[in-house]
């Protein structure tokens, strides 16, 4: 880390601490984990975290309940979350998660009892009902070749029955956890009107980019308009196949009907969105630099303790355990005698010219001084 002048440092320290707890927590946690985990590599470690059957392990049984007391309780009863109640109104966000049968209670369920919850409207999209989550049983195959057939009838499905409801529209996988508050801060000062959509920006194949699907990816909902009335029934538009990537493939429609791919670093040239879990995130070592994730995003530098907006918005490869940890950090955990001063709101755009100039408005980071990578090397 370099060093930075005071006022820097203490911010800094804030994210830092979290880091510390987590790993503290995580530590504490592991004693309750089977042997066979413990004595595993890291990698190996989180490789099985993340596919632990959460449901039938029996050690998280007695560990984990699903739910946390009120946030009205004494710990919480003053808190003043008046913004965020604004903002749940103004920015009305519904949240699909992509999930499928296999999914339903080891994942999608656990996406519900936590981060869900925080969505104006959340939507399980799967191929079989299922009445407990519930899920909506779209009209297509299970399997990784049939996500962008999935993707699409998800969209269509949202179109059809919320379009007018919501303004804001975000797609996230079973193991994606999104800070919802932030995402209605980041997307506040942007017209739904306006074609655009926002995720972690990749640059590649296709001119402006697309948004990781781990991530998650939000539409306004213009773009999903466009999305569903003038790019899927064009073949010339959108790829009209079942399989493909998902993302790249909505990449292309959305480029195809003039719909922008958004900046979404934040002032200081952080990322909000995260295509991996936190820990390859702030642990550079941990990934080897050859790594795809480097290929592909060109505009975030930045790796280790420094890589992620305190307003950071979502990580990919949560598991379910972690689901519960997040929500705990985020929404319970306080450390005393700190009271958090929330950022003014940013003025909205009225005029819009282009997303570059959008972000100068903003006060965000420069990115015209951020050099592209020279992708020539890079197969
Ligand atoms: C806390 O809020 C919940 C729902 O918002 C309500 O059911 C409960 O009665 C409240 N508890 C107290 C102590 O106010
Ligand atoms: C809560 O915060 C809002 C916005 O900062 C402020 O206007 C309001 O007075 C606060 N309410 C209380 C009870 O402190
Ligand atoms: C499909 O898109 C192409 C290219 O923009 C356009 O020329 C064509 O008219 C479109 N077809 C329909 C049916 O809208
Ligand atoms: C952004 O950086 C570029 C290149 O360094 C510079 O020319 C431009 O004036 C900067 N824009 C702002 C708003 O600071
Ligand atoms: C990119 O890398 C290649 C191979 O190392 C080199 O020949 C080329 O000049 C570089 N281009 C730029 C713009 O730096």
């Amino acid at each position: 880390m370099r060093y930075q002048n005071q006022s820097t440092r203490i911010s800094k320290a804030i994210p830092l601490f979290f880091g510390f707890s987590l790993g503290f927590f995580l530590a504490f946690l592991m004693q309750f984990l089977p042997n066979i985990i413990r004595n595993d590599s890291y990698s190996e470690y989180l490789f099985k975290r993340n596919t632990l059957d959460f449901h039938h392990d029996s050690s998280f049984e007695d560990l984990i309940e699903y739910k946390f007391h009120e946030v009205n309780d004494t710990t919480h009863k003053n808190d003043n979350n008046s913004i965020a109640k604004q903002l749940y109104n103004e920015v009305r966000v519904l949240c699909w998660i992509m999930t499928n049968p296999e999914n339903h209670e080891k994942k999608a369920i656990h996406v519900k009892n936590t981060w869900g919850k925080h969505c104006n409207k959340i939507l399980f999209m799967s191929s079989s009902y299922d009445k407990n989550l519930p899920t909506i049983a779209l009209p297509v195959k299970e399997g990784r070749n049939n996500l962008w057939a999935k993707t699409k009838e998800a969209f269509k499905y949202v179109y059809k029955n919320h379009l007018n409801d919501f303004d804001w529209f975000m797609k996230a996988d079973d193991d994606t956890y999104v800070i919802v508050e932030n995402l209605r801060y980041f997307l506040y000062p942007y017209s739904s009107y306006q074609p655009i959509y926002f995720g972690c920006h990749f640059d590649r194949y296709i001119k402006q980019g697309y948004m990781s699907g781990g991530a998650g990816y939000v539409l306004s909902k213009e773009a999903l308009k466009r999305f569903i009335e003038k790019a899927l029934p064009n073949k010339t538009k959108c790829r009209q196949e079942s399989d493909g990537a998902e993302d790249v493939e909505l990449g292309k429609c959305m480029e195809n009907v003039q719909v922008e791919a958004g900046y979404s670093l934040d002032s200081s040239g952080k990322g909000r969105f995260f295509p991996m879990g936190p820990e390859s995130h702030f642990s550079p070592g941990l990934i080897d630099k050859e790594f795809w994730y480097y290929k592909y995003v060109d505009r975030v530098g930045r790796h280790g303790l420094d890589c992620c907006s305190d307003y950071a918005i979502s990580f990919h490869y949560v598991s379910p355990v972690q689901m519960y940890i997040f929500e705990y950090f985020i929404y319970h955990l306080r450390p005393y005698g700190i009271t958090y001063q929330n950022q003014p709101l940013p003025e909205k755009i009225k005029n819009k010219k282009n997303n570059e100039e959008i972000f100068i408005n903003l006060g965000s980071f420069n990115i015209s001084k951020l050099e592209k990578k020279n992708f020539s090397t890079i197969t």
